[in-house]
């Protein structure tokens, strides 16, 4: 069975979303009638995928976006977000650790720590701001 969403109405943010798993979800939101803004450091790979997506009957625009990647990106995007949740009082985030974020490997110290922190800053931020 696949579920199905409707998003109109309703604005999504994506970053890193010129390509990959990102380029993929933000697909996903704009054919389930989400607004979507494309944000990504290449900045014309995401408008020129924000132009197909656009082509295709969806709403989107691409925007040029330095997040700094991992655990900051996602702290500096959370700071953000929540700061225009918290001021229209509604809103997700939905933030991409890994398998990495829950288990150890040899050599993977860096890239692990910082999507174990993914992880702790989101259920942190669930718990604080949820209510
Ligand atoms: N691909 C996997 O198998 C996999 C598995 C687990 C978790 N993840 C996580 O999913 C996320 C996406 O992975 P992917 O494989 O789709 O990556 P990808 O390399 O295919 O795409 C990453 C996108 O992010 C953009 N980007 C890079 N640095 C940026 C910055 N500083 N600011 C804004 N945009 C930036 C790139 O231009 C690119 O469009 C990552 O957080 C990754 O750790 C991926």
């Amino acid at each position: 069975m696949s579920p199905t969403y409707d998003f109109a109405g309703q604005v999504a943010l994506v970053t890193g979303a010129a390509m990959g798993m990102g380029l993929a979800t933000a697909r996903a939101l704009a054919q389930s009638g989400a607004s979507v803004v494309l944000a990504d450091i290449d900045g014309a790979l995401a408008a020129g995928e924000a132009k197909r997506i656009v082509a295709e009957g969806g709403r989107a625009i691409g925007v040029a976006c330095d997040v700094a990647v991992n655990q900051r990106g996602v702290w500096a995007c959370m700071k953000h977000e929540l700061r225009v949740m918290r001021s229209q009082g509604s809103g997700a985030i939905v933030n991409c650790s890994s398998l990495g974020g829950l288990v150890g490997l040899p050599g993977c110290a860096s890239y692990h720590g910082t999507k174990h922190a993914v992880l702790g800053m989101t259920k942190s931020a669930a718990v604080e701001y949820g209510g």
